[in-house]
């Protein structure tokens, strides 16, 4: 199904269950009409991989990242509290994929913010997200005491913060935030507060440093965000912090991230399989569509990356087309030929 010709590139492409059908048919439309470079291999995953060939992350999928090291990636649903352990978290450490970075911009005027422009990088395999978890049993409750373990290295900790300060020098930015716990998780976080503060003075001159306790840096996001420019934290405040910054520029639904590392690089949307809209054909394709932009970036294509950011931006601005969640009626299908026609103008 794979084909590789000197001017495609080989990519995976996970449709993901729930919403993620929906909006990754809208994407590749667009992107078609964009003429991307990207040739398809289509794998299913998650509940649509259970439903396909009994297992979650089949191994033809697998297979088929470890070929292609490209991948878009729809949404896929993790059972809560049982079931089989979230597809996400295994294919981030299937292959390496250490940094999660999730750039959050505002697109769409009006809202409670304006001009939000904040990069977050989030650790991506350490921290509590190992789920080094398990219960002890009081008398006859089985369950009455739950530990978690949370592992953080200083050989992690300095890869991604080399890396957020790697991505501010080469994209412009002026200053890296570490986000940490440090006054209460000492060992946890204060390693990871240390070896970022080494790895800081490497930048001195160059990119400015500065560090924040994650409560603190969540209640300031939403007084002032404009002070932050690009953030790097462990995996669980990571993960928390980058629905709060979806948050400032209209909701999940905006929300890019891409998962890399050294074995291959992941693009996906910030958001869900989102099942209570499943199926209704009203979900936005703009999250998984930005995270398209990064992965034409990630392919060195940042002039095909421009034009598709500029016609989303046509859309919700001057066509003042746009889904529901942000304050429109078009359905997916609607607001992806509207972008279409703006690709095509
Ligand atoms: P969710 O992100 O799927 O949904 C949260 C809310 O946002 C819902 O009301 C949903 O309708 C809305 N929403 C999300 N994406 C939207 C879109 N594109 N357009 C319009 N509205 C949108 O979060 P939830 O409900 O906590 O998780 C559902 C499932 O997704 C769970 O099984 C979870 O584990 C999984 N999940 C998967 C992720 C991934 O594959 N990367 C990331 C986050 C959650």
């Amino acid at each position: 199904m794979s084909t590789q010709s000197n001017d495609r590139i080989a990519a995976t492409l996970i449709p993901g269950d729930g919403i993620g059908p929906e909006i990754s048919n809208a994407v590749v439309k667009i992107l078609d009409a964009l003429e991307a470079p990207f040739a398809w291999d289509v794998q299913q995953g998650g509940m649509a991989g259970i439903e396909s060939s009994g297992d979650p992350l089949p191994a033809a999928l697998l297979e088929s990242v470890g070929r292609t090291k490209l991948a878009l990636k729809g949404p896929l649903t993790t059972p809560v509290g049982g079931g089989f352990r979230s597809v996400n978290v295994r294919l981030r450490e299937a292959f390496g994929l250490y940094a999660n970075l999730r750039p959050v911009r505002t697109m769409i005027p009006g809202g409670r913010y304006e001009d939000i422009d904040i990069v977050l990088v989030r650790e991506n395999l350490e921290g509590l997200y190992v789920a080094f978890e398990h219960f002890i049993a009081v008398g006859d409750d089985p369950r009455a005491v739950a530990i978690s373990q949370g592992i953080n290295t200083r050989e992690e900790a300095r890869r991604i913060v080399r890396f957020a300060f790697e991505y501010a020098v080469q994209h412009g930015r002026k200053k890296v935030t570490i986000v940490h716990k440090a006054n209460v998780l000492k060992a946890l976080t204060g390693l990871f507060l240390e070896a970022g503060r080494e790895i800081a003075k490497e930048y001195e001159g160059r990119i400015a440093v500065d560090d924040r306790i994650v409560d603190a840096c969540a209640m300031q996001l939403v007084l002032n965000p404009w002070q932050f420019d690009v953030i790097v934290t462990t995996n669980l405040f990571g993960d928390i912090l980058s629905d709060q910054l979806a948050g400032l520029v209209g909701g999940l639904g905006m929300a890019p991230g891409a998962n890399i590392g050294e074995k291959a690089a992941i693009f996906e949307a910030v958001h869900g399989s989102a099942p209570d809209i499943a199926g209704q054909g009203i979900a936005n394709p703009l999250a998984l569509l930005l995270a398209a932009a990064l992965m034409l970036e990630h392919v060195q294509r940042s002039d095909l990356a421009g034009r598709l950011r500029s016609a989303i931006l046509q859309t919700v601005q001057a066509d003042s087309v746009r889904t529901r969640d942000i304050g429109g009626s078009a359905s997916t299908q609607e607001f992806a030929d509207a972008i279409i026609r703006r690709v095509l103008a």
